[in-house]
């Protein structure tokens, strides 16, 4: 780490815990490759301490954080403003502390986006979405904005409902009709846990799946999930996970650090090196 001023620049991310965040990793990859004079910290906080926790950064003259798991909901109403984006989700991931406020975004379905187009996919296509806990709100979301039409299914209906109350925009589909629904779509979405490292893969089959559909896959370790490499043996066209990650860090170095990073192929291997994955030669590093 460089040696700091006394002007330096400071954030760092919120979490319960927060040894697995990969956040300081990347952020302090970008300070590190742009020569700013600014720290990125891992911040462990737990839930009682976290209103105590946000305000007494921002008194200290801390730039801003990134929050996660299990605090995004608590600290979305911390926030004196926030994005239509969080307010939609009702969640923030990222806190900018300017002019005594404090300024609440959620930028994963930004980071999704972005990810998707760097791998030269126009999101505003008809879309399959699996899964209905945090990261499918803001996907959805953020697809409905760029002009797709949105189905979803979800294993447990109770959790779909939910999702479904907040955005009436999407169409429900059965978890049972998942795989036969394939032909009607251009892009398929796993936004649910399974396929990561130690968990069962997802259980779909994609023999219905038309030559033209796009397979993302929000889990980023393995970086190549089981679905993905279905999908690759298909001859489909896939984007992993690992870009979203990269890509939804940028408007919070960008707002701290005063500088809008890049995502390129030092960084997503540099990423996966330390998630003791490694990327594929394929890879446009985003
Ligand atoms: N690439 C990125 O930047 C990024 C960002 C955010 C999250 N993620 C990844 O996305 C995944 C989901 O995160 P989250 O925060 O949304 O988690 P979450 O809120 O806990 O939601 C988990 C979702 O996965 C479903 N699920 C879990 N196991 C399943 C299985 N075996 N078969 C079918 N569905 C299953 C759950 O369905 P039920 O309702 O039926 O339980 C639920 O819809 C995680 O792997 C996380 O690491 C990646």
């Amino acid at each position: 780490m460089p040696i700091l001023s006394g002007r330096a620049r400071v954030a760092g991310i919120i979490g319960w815990p927060v040894a697995h965040s990969r956040s300081p990793c990347l952020h302090g990859f970008w300070l590190e490759r742009y020569g700013i004079d600014g720290a990125y910290v891992p911040l462990a906080v737990p839930p009682a301490s976290l209103p105590a926790a946000i305000r007494g950064l921002a008194a200290a003259g801390f730039a801003g954080c990134n929050v996660t798991l299990p605090h995004k909901e608590a600290a979305f109403a911390l926030c004196d403003r926030v994005t239509d984006a969080a307010r939609r989700i009702e969640a923030v991931n990222t806190l900018v502390f300017r002019d005594g406020k404090i300024e609440g975004s959620s930028t994963d379905g930004a980071g999704f986006l972005a990810n998707l187009r760097a791998h030269g996919v126009d999101p505003a296509r008809p879309a399959l979405v699996l899964g209905a806990g945090g990261a499918a709100r803001d996907i959805a979301a953020a697809l409905i904005d760029a002009g797709a039409s949105v189905s979803i299914a979800n294993r447990t209906p109770g959790r779909l409902d939910r999702l479904l109350r907040l955005f009436p925009a999407l169409t429900p589909l059965p978890w049972e009709a998942r795989a036969a629904a394939l032909p009607d779509f251009a892009l398929l979405v796993n936004t649910t846990s399974a396929g990561m490292a130690g968990r069962p893969p997802l259980e779909i089959d994609l023999a219905r799946a038309p030559p033209s559909l796009i397979v993302a896959d929000i889990v980023y370790a393995p970086l190549v999930t089981p679905l993905l490499a279905a999908a690759e043996r298909r001859g489909l066209t896939t984007v992993p996970g690992l870009g979203m990650l990269l890509h939804q860090a940028v408007p919070g170095f960008a707002a701290w650090f005063g500088v809008t990073p890049s995502v390129d192929r030092a960084l997503t291997d540099f990423v996966a090196a330390d998630l003791g994955i490694s990327a594929p030669a394929s890879s446009p590093g985003a």
